[in-house]
């Protein structure tokens, strides 16, 4: 069967949020190949751009039809008749054809579009699950799921200040029994919530519970208290993760945390006595996207201690996952496909992370859609470790599902990643 690419297909749909979102198939002959785009919410200024038709009267401006016009009028022509198995060469070209360092021109959301349903079309003509296809160094491995509990910030309507209070499974020995531990912890937290008068079953962007609390620390020890209900012993069985996605409550040079206003300095100690106090082993944007100094500040008292990861720091972009190494700030990279635009440069950034001894957390946005494409590149790239949200909405779920069966392909004893710090 060849894998030749024959037609281009892009349509307007949408994503979780009700946003119009871009999907793309890739056709070789009979064979197809689709995704669709994600969407984030609370972006970094540094990501690459995705492209809004602005137009007030469709989808408050929402619309992505200049991005799949984009896709069918200028990229579909010069990639028609190209093997989808290049995908270096698909995704130079493309790079090439838009020419900007953002991808402004044609859309980083029309270019990953295509990037990523070629991948699956060259997996399909190969009729290979997409995780062989895109093991390109024999490193596969499931990944340890880090998942959302409880959510704030922009994703829930800013009842707390911090975006993402997260379980990491770390006593489970495969990748189904840390699904089975989150799901008994997020049963055992909607009955404390519950108990405690609070709101236990409505859930933000990513399927958390997004309960009106008093502080942040509250929504630790609410998860404490889970803990307790199932009996996982915190820092053996289970810990928490972080996402204080503090750019988004960075003002004039202070980070507002409820009616305090900190230095990076008074963060930085602040997240200290946390880790001293709660079983946190990971943080996520502890400090803001541009704040280096604060970063290093940050760096300098937890970066031994536990994982450090930049998200809208790095924004899954060479140049400043470069800047961040040289610096010596953060010790893990978020990883979001759209935030760079292609799945080549996705995998580059990956191996500019292991080069540097960074982690990598495969992540996928707020805005998510029954694609299911980055729970195959976690297992493909081997850096143990996906953040996909919560075990509640279809748009999570299909990822969580499809680890599932990619751990029945890989059999019994499927190489697991266990988490330490
Ligand atoms: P976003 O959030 O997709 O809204 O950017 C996810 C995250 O901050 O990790
Ligand atoms: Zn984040």
């Amino acid at each position: 069967m060849s894998d030749r690419i024959t037609a281009i297909r892009a349509r307007q749909v949408l994503d979780s949020r009700g946003h119009p979102t871009v999907e793309v198939d890739v056709h070789c002959g009979e064979t197809m190949g689709r995704a669709i785009v994600p969407s984030g919410a609370s972006t970094g200024k540094h990501e690459s751009l995705e492209l809004r038709d602005g137009n007030p009267d469709e989808y408050a401006g929402r619309g992505v039809r200049k991005a799949v016009a984009n896709v069918l009028e200028t990229i579909a022509p010069v990639i028609i008749g190209v093997s989808a198995d290049d995908q270096e060469g698909i995704d130079r070209t493309m790079c090439e054809l838009d020419g900007t360092p953002d991808k402004s021109r044609l859309g980083a959301n029309a270019i990953l579009g295509v990037s990523l349903a070629c991948a699956h079309a060259a997996a399909a003509v190969k009729r290979i699950p997409l995780w062989r296809h895109l093991d390109r160094t024999g490193q596969a491995r499931m990944p340890m799921p880090m998942v959302n509990l409880i959510s704030g910030g922009l994703h829930a309507g800013r009842h707390l200040d911090m975006q993402d209070f997260l379980l990491l499974p770390i006593g489970a020995n495969s990748y189904s029994e840390a699904l089975h531990m989150t799901v008994r912890v997020y049963r055992a937290l909607n009955e404390v919530l519950i108990g405690h008068g609070y709101e236990g079953v409505l859930v933000g962007d990513e399927g958390g519970f997004g309960p009106r609390l008093q502080s942040n620390e509250q929504a630790i020890e609410m998860i404490l208290q889970a803990f307790h209900r199932v009996k996982l012993k915190p820092g053996i069985d289970v810990g928490i993760a972080l996402d204080v996605a503090s750019t988004h409550f960075f003002e004039g040079g202070l980070y507002r945390l409820g009616d305090q206003l900190h230095s990076s300095r008074s963060l930085a100690a602040l997240l200290t006595d946390w880790v001293e106090r709660y079983p946190i082993l990971s943080i996520e944007d502890g400090m803001a996207e541009d704040d280096w100094n604060g970063w290093s500040m940050l760096t300098e008292a937890l970066g031994k201690r536990i994982q450090l990861i930049g998200d809208d720091l790095f924004v899954t972009n060479p140049l400043r996952l470069a800047e961040g190494v040289q610096r010596g700030v953060a010790n893990g990279v978020l990883v979001k496909v759209n935030q760079i635009g292609t799945l080549s440069e996705t995998f580059a950034v990956i191996a500019q992370a292991r080069q540097a001894g960074y982690r990598c957390v495969i992540s996928a946005r707020s805005g998510e859609t029954e694609d299911s494409t980055i729970a195959d590149l976690a297992v493909a790239v081997g850096m143990g470790q996906i953040k996909i949200g919560s075990i509640a909405r279809s748009e999570r779920l299909v990822k969580y599902n499809q680890l599932l069966r990619i751990e029945e392909q890989m059999g019994p004893g499927a190489p697991y990643a266990k988490f330490s710090v």
